[in-house]
């Protein structure tokens, strides 16, 4: 694509976000921190990976966070942290896979930003989670059951973003491109 190509696309985006952040939600393994990085860069926006922040702000990693405070601290840490950044500014989000089943965290989410699920199915989430194993929820005997659990429960909740594209098993970039088409159609729909 030629530079005046991507000039063009991306002020079609931002003419879509109108001065809003985007933030992506899914579950473990949808891709939400590659993507989102990638969607910034394309954007000429600032990233932030929610998780990551939270890590900086408790100064430990988030197995440490569970295994020291457990799962509500964490929680807490987790909506404040957003609400930090979705009032900091133009910028793109990832989210941890817990952070929109908030009440409070979707309602700022919905208020302050355009929201995009990337909605993958179980074998795409369990492939990538397999691969890893820093994510406290899937250390137990049956992480398969767990991520069902998680399906069942939070995909309904995830249903209220914005926009929905689906992670798919092939090179982030293809979905970065679907997500910045999603965008752009997203506008029509703001008329
Ligand atoms: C969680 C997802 C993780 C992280 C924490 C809890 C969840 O983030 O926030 O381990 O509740 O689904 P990712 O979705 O980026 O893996």
């Amino acid at each position: 694509m030629n530079r005046r190509t991507k000039d063009s696309m991306r002020e079609d985006m931002q003419r879509a976000l109108h001065g809003r952040s985007l933030v992506l939600i899914g579950l473990m393994g949808a891709g939400k921190t590659t993507v989102g990085r990638r969607l910034a860069q394309r954007l000429d926006l600032p990233f932030a990976d929610a998780d990551h922040e939270i890590e900086q702000a408790a100064g430990k990693t988030i197995p440490d966070i569970f295994e020291d405070h457990g799962e509500e601290h964490f929680r807490d840490g987790e909506r404040r942290v957003i609400a930090r950044l979705l009032e900091s500014g133009q910028q793109v989000i990832a989210t941890g896979g817990g952070a929109y089943m908030n009440e409070h965290t979707r309602q700022k989410i919905n208020d302050n930003a355009v929201s995009i699920w990337l909605r993958a199915d179980f074998n795409l989430l369990m492939k990538r989670v397999r691969r890893r194993s820093h994510r406290p929820l899937l250390q137990n005997a049956d992480p398969e059951a767990v991520m069902r659990k998680l399906i069942d429960e939070r995909y309904p909740v995830y249903a209220a973003a914005d926009l929905v594209v689906d992670s798919r098993d092939v090179p982030h970039n293809a979905i970065v491109k679907d997500v910045i088409e999603a965008l752009l159609s997203f506008e029509g729909a703001q008329q």
